[in-house]
């Protein structure tokens, strides 16, 4: 099976975090989401993938290559301008097979992807959408469906109280290459405020299929510390992620923990990061692989980015600490994106030759007298 992802937005809601880089691959719990996503997929049965890229395409290309590290196939379909949802599926028409899965990369699910191909092909359907029920669906696509699982209406971000019903596309479609002719090339297209409305009004059949399990647009900082969260919580299981060591602390590979911490559950701690004396981390915390957190400090609803550093005796609230990002001694922080400007970004990458968020865990240590005993 083959699945062409959507990581071409420009991620406007999550920046300054999405300031150089593709929403898509920003950490979940500690890995690129776009990997764990990829990773579930292929467990799926899908090993042939298109990455339909635009914003910092060069960000995921050094991050996943051909494939290889994963076991699959990448190939990538660039935009030189946005094409919108439906342009960047066009785009990608020559690398597309007959039939394919189109996930919008932002879109945290873990797809059952045989149980909406097979209800695809039993219905001989043009295109079979994912739906999900949600309490506000104005943010989303809108659906109206009939009692035989028929598309009737699609209508994106509504107004609430013009919404057909509370059924939303979850952002994954099965879609017959054909569909793509009703597609125009070379211009901005969206599947759907475009593509949907046009194809269900033509009577081809468009049909929609409910998903069960975990669902998340994580393109907002609320939802994306919610999927963290939630994860922390086990409402989210990923495939790449640390296992327990007692219920609700997860710690990664070679962590230093220092004297007198205390790890107050939930909390994740990635491969590598170096925690000093008579800090505490928690309740919900996830600290990067490779971060260094100082003596002292307080870290609660937090997450950091992988070699993110936290001097000692900060406290640190409700914020989220881009890759590499490192704090005074001593500040309370609350509620506070941070991360590092391009040239300071540069001048550190030029020292650390990866950056960890790529490639694991940036060696320098933490200065000594908060490294503790192993
Ligand atoms: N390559 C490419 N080019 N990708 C794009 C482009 C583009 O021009 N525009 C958006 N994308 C990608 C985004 O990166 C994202 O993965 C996906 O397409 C959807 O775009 P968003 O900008 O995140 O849309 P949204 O979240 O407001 O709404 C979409 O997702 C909802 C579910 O989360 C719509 O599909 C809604 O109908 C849907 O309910
Ligand atoms: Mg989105």
């Amino acid at each position: 099976m083959q699945a062409l992802l959507l990581a071409g937005g420009l991620g406007t809601r999550l920046r300054p975090l999405t300031d150089d880089l593709p929403k898509p691959m920003a950490p979940l719990g500690n890995r690129p989401w776009l990997e764990s996503l990829i990773v579930h997929l292929k467990r799926e049965g899908v090993t042939r993938f298109v990455l339909a890229v635009k914003h910092f395409p060069e960000a995921i290309e050094r991050h996943f290559g051909a494939g290889d590290r994963l076991g699959v196939e990448i190939r990538y379909a660039k935009e030189d301008v946005l094409l919108g949802t439906a342009g960047a599926i066009k785009n990608a028409e020559a690398l597309l097979e007959d039939r394919f899965l189109v996930v919008n990369a932002d879109v945290v699910h873990l797809i059952d992807v045989r149980k909406i191909i097979r209800h695809h092909h039993m219905r001989r359907a043009a295109v079979t959408i994912g739906l999900v029920e949600v309490e506000d669906p104005s943010a989303y696509g809108v659906v109206a469906l009939d009692d035989a699982g028929r598309i009737l209406r699609f209508v994106e971000k509504p107004r609430r109280e013009e919404a057909p019903s509370r059924l939303i596309n979850a952002g994954v479609y099965v879609m017959e290459k054909n569909v793509l002719d009703a597609i125009p090339a070379g211009r901005e297209v969206s599947i759907e405020r475009e593509t949907f409305p046009a194809l269900i009004e033509s009577g081809l059949p468009v049909l929609g299929v409910r998903l069960s399990g975990y669902w998340m647009d994580m393109g907002t900082p609320e939802r994306y510390r919610l999927a963290h969260w939630d994860l922390l919580d086990g409402k989210l299981s990923l495939p790449l992620l640390p296992p327990e060591k007692e219920p609700g602390v997860r710690i990664g590979r070679r962590v230093r923990l220092g004297r007198h911490i205390k790890l107050v559950p939930p909390v994740l701690v990635g491969d590598g990061a170096i925690v000093g004396d008579g800090a505490v981390i928690g309740p919900y915390a996830v600290i990067g692989d490779g971060a260094r957190i100082g003596e002292g400090a307080h870290l609660t609803r937090t997450i950091l980015w992988n070699g993110a550093v936290v001097a000692p005796e900060c406290a640190i609230t409700e914020s989220i600490l881009g890759d590499l990002t490192e704090t005074g001694v001593g500040l309370t922080i609350a509620g506070a994106v941070i991360k590092l400007g391009r040239a300071a970004r540069r001048a550190l990458t030029a020292r650390v030759p990866e950056s960890p968020l790529a490639d694991g865990i940036a060696e320098t240590p933490f200065p000594e007298k908060a490294v503790a005993r192993s």
